[in-house]
């Protein structure tokens, strides 16, 4: 929660100036606003920290994945391969813009493998979403290669990853498209928001309109805007954006003291036989938001976690029985309890989705446990973290069952 940590006079400020105009609408009212533009700002401060050309802030991460989506092109009856370890939002928003998802194998990165994505194309396969998990990144070099060969549509979800990379492009550049959320739990936070991030201009005003009804924002007459495309509401508020702003010129800060403490954590930790940890495919491009462990197999990961529960260790994540982050949980999208019909249900899952068969990413989640890392611990309070992990670790490794 690195972002909510930091909540200060910074962000106090910033919402002032909004409150002291009364436009919380980002668009128009020039007169009233005495140039008040946050959102725009707030764009301009992440196309800044991850070197896009152009950002587009809108009410969510989950608003703004499908903003990045229907961006790029991807729409009805399109197949695109998502992961089986991530938000629901990815997948849910693949689905609600009337694609089809279909369910690949990640790796050790915790991200789809190029491997794994190539198994899951067919003739239909249109895109790929890409969810950069926990704070790293996923194996770029084989991934573009993938994309290129086989001429597919990339999408990133960063939604965890922002002020990630690898070999220095941010995670979200790689694609046509790419996002990051904002909520809560978040390196930066808005409240609520998202924004979704592009190189092309095309692909940036398709957002723009989309995200508002389809209005083009040309001109200062609301309603005689003219609507080159269908859109609906996916507008952020000056309010949120005026947080995210703040925040957002907190991030290289945080991502330097997480990448401290996460190194100490590897250190330290790896000295114990049998722990490992995930993938980072370039470690100058960890955002460090969580330390990614892996215990030998999956009953000594949920051993694990019993003791740290136990011995009352908290601020982890199992995501393996997660009810939002795995898809073992996910009976509703297997089943198609829907509140009304979608493609999947009108043209027919592209899987077999109660049946998957991905063991790779059954044993990788398996043996996954994931420590939210927080920007404001001291040293002594790392140290006495590590601590008490390594007495919980060694206690579920030594147990037989
Ligand atoms: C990978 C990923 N995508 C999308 C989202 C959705 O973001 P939000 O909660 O801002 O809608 C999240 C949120 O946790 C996420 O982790």
């Amino acid at each position: 929660m690195a972002g909510t940590e930091f909540y200060g006079a910074e962000e106090r400020k910033e919402i002032n100036d909004v409150l002291e105009t009364g436009v919380f609408f980002r668009f128009n009212h020039d007169a009233q606003r005495n140039n008040i533009w946050k959102a725009r700002e707030f764009e301009a401060e992440v196309a800044k920290l991850v070197g896009a050309r152009f950002a587009h802030a809108v009410s969510s991460g989950s608003t703004a994945v499908s903003c990045a989506l229907t961006a790029a092109g991807v729409g009805a009856g399109d197949e695109v391969i998502v992961p089986p370890f991530t938000y629901i939002a990815t997948v849910e928003a693949v689905i609600f813009a009337g694609a089809l998802p279909v369910f690949a194998e990640i790796d050790e990165t915790l991200c789809l493998s190029a491997e794994g994505i190539i198994k899951a194309i067919t003739p239909k396969t249109k895109a790929i979403c890409l969810v950069h998990m926990c704070g790293q990144m996923a194996q770029m070099d084989e991934i573009m290669q993938v994309v290129k060969d086989h001429n597919l549509i990339l999408v990133e979800d960063a939604g965890q990853a922002m002020a990630a990379g690898f070999k220095g492009t941010s995670t979200g550049l790689f694609g046509t498209t790419g996002c990051y959320s904002f909520d809560f739990f978040k390196i930066a936070t808005a409240g609520e928001g998202g924004v979704m991030v592009t190189n092309s201009e095309t692909a940036y005003k398709l957002a723009d309109n989309y995200s508002d009804h389809g209005h083009n924002h040309e001109g200062n007459n609301r309603g005689m805007e003219s609507h080159p495309i269908l859109g609906f509401n996916y507008r952020i508020s000056e309010l949120h954006a005026a947080i995210g702003l703040a925040q957002t010129r907190r991030v290289p800060m945080i991502r330097d003291v997480n990448n401290r403490h996460k190194k100490f954590m590897m250190s330290e930790l790896g000295k114990i036989p049998g722990v490992s940890f995930a993938t980072i495919p370039d470690m100058d491009g960890d955002s460090a938001t969580f330390l990614n462990m892996f215990l030998p197999d999956t009953a000594t990961a949920q051993r694990t976690v019993d003791e740290l529960n136990i011995n009352g260790v908290a601020g982890f994540n199992y995501w393996f029985t997660n009810m939002y982050h795995f898809i073992n949980q996910w009976n509703h999208i297997k089943e198609g309890h829907v509140a009304a019909k979608t493609n999947v249900q009108l043209l027919g899952a592209p899987q077999d989705y109660k049946n998957l068969d991905l063991p790779k990413t059954q044993e990788t989640v398996g043996r996954l446990i994931s420590f939210g890392i927080k920007a404001t611990w001291t040293e002594e309070e790392v140290k006495s973290l590590v601590e008490k992990m390594s007495v919980c670790i060694k206690s579920a490794m030594y147990q037989t069952v």
